[in-house]
């Protein structure tokens, strides 16, 4: 695997579309820098999710020109390994590798992926040791880090991250408190120029892409939206479910008793997610009636989605596994290639960045904003009159297969 040049700062005003670039030149510059620190013809990085990020779902969104991260989960060393190497043998593309920081086996883990020239270490589950950064960039690799405020942000700018993912409570899986929107709107301005930034949660369109580049972030994270795809190894009632479900069915884990947490989870809704409720009231009963002390009730409590997602991702029990899925689960409405998922959202945002030319007096291509929204082009402007310009967006009407 080869390792990306060093990130440049880009001077280059993001926000408007010059005459003579097509919206997809204009998109590689919006996320120049994320596309250089990951390698990557596109800034879209297909988060890690536990059972569903292997082997081939990860080659197949790197193959597909997007930046795939295995999940490490609960794997050991020896797994691990194995994983990388199928993956290597299935792209030759720049891909990452997500480690989990309470992970006991963390140093053997970093290890392994060293030894194998993992380009990119993304470190999920809490403020990484500044010694694990320091021995991932000493041995060669590029680390990205969860920040989930801004102090915690230039925390680990100072530690020496090469690039910072912030995710919002839209997000399927372990969630944080605080919306995508405004997570956004108090990252991006205060340290979106210093370190690319790629914003995750709820995202599943190509205009939501855009949008969060043009407030200064250098690209993008999914998973919910990569569920789904024809490679992704997910039982099919899995998928099925996602399918059938809405945005609205995605829900945070409920905690009943301050003095119980519970980590927040979203998942979709389904007979487990009563039980747990259940399940929570039981321990807490007998905590009270002195049956129990609070560490065993607490254990109690843990122990209830132990094993779940697995149930739910690989042997497809959808009513006693965790569904793990993001608000974006809506917007999920077949099974599709990755290939067509990336395209898709591709042909989305460069269809915007051509309506927001056309709306600036500037239409990249005539078809890719309603007539009506457009003042009359400047017959310099026509799209026949600029080479390079017309056929480079796909149509408003055919960018988006998505009913
Ligand atoms: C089923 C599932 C499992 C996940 N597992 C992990 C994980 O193991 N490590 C991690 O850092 N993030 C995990 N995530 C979060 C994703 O990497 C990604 O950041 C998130 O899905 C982005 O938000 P979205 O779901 O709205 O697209 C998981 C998400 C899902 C849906």
């Amino acid at each position: 695997m080869t390792r990306p040049p060093e990130t440049r700062r880009d001077e280059t005003p993001r926000d408007e579309t010059r005459r003579d670039e097509t919206p997809r030149q204009h998109l590689d510059r919006l996320w120049a820098r994320g596309r250089a620190l990951l390698g990557t013809d596109t800034a879209i990085m297909g988060g890690a999710m536990s059972w569903v990020s292997e082997r081939t779902l990860v080659a197949a969104i790197s193959n597909a020109g997007g930046f795939g991260v295995l999940a490490c989960g609960s794997m050991g060393p020896d797994l691990l390994a194995a994983e990388i190497e199928a993956t290597q043998a299935l792209t030759d593309r720049p891909f990452g590798v997500n480690l989990i920081t309470m992970h006991p086996e963390l140093d053997a883990l970093v290890d392994v992926c060293l030894a194998r020239s993992v380009g990119h270490v993304v470190l999920a589950g809490g403020l990484p040791a500044g010694a694990t950064i320091r021995r991932l960039k000493d041995g060669g690799a590029r680390v990205l880090c969860f920040a989930p405020a801004t102090a915690l942000a230039r925390k680990l700018i100072r530690l020496g991250v090469d690039g910072l993912i912030i995710e919002g409570a839209e997000a399927g899986g372990h969630i944080g408190p605080v919306s995508t929107s405004v997570l956004a709107q108090e990252i991006l301005p205060a340290v979106g120029a210093e370190i690319p930034v790629f914003v995750a949660g709820g995202i599943g369109r190509g205009e939501a892409i855009v949008s969060y580049l043009e407030m200064g972030a250098s690209g993008v994270q999914l998973g919910t939206h990569f569920v789904c795809a024809t490679e992704s190894i997910a039982h099919p009632a899995f998928k099925a479910a996602f399918i059938k479900a809405s945005a609205r069915d995605a829900v945070p884990s409920v905690q009943l008793d301050q003095r119980f947490p519970v980590i927040p989870v979203r998942a979709l809704r389904n007979k487990a997610t009563e039980r747990f409720m259940a399940a929570q009231q039981e321990a807490i009963d007998r905590f009270r009636a002195g049956a129990i002390d609070q560490k065993a009730a607490q254990l109690e409590i843990e122990h209830f989605w132990a094993g779940a997602l697995r149930r739910a991702v690989i042997d497809g029990d959808v009513e006693s596994g965790s569904l793990m899925a993001g608000q974006s689960v809506g917007l999920v409405k077949e099974e599709q290639p990755t290939q067509a998922i990336i395209d898709t959202l591709i042909a989305q945002a460069e269809a915007t960045l051509a309506a927001r030319a056309g709306v600036a007096g500037e239409p990249a291509r005539p078809d890719a904003a309603a007539p009506e929204a457009r003042p009359a082009a400047r017959p310099e402007a026509r799209p026949e009159a600029r080479p390079g310009v017309a056929g480079a967006a796909a149509p408003a009407a055919t960018a988006d297969p998505v009913p």
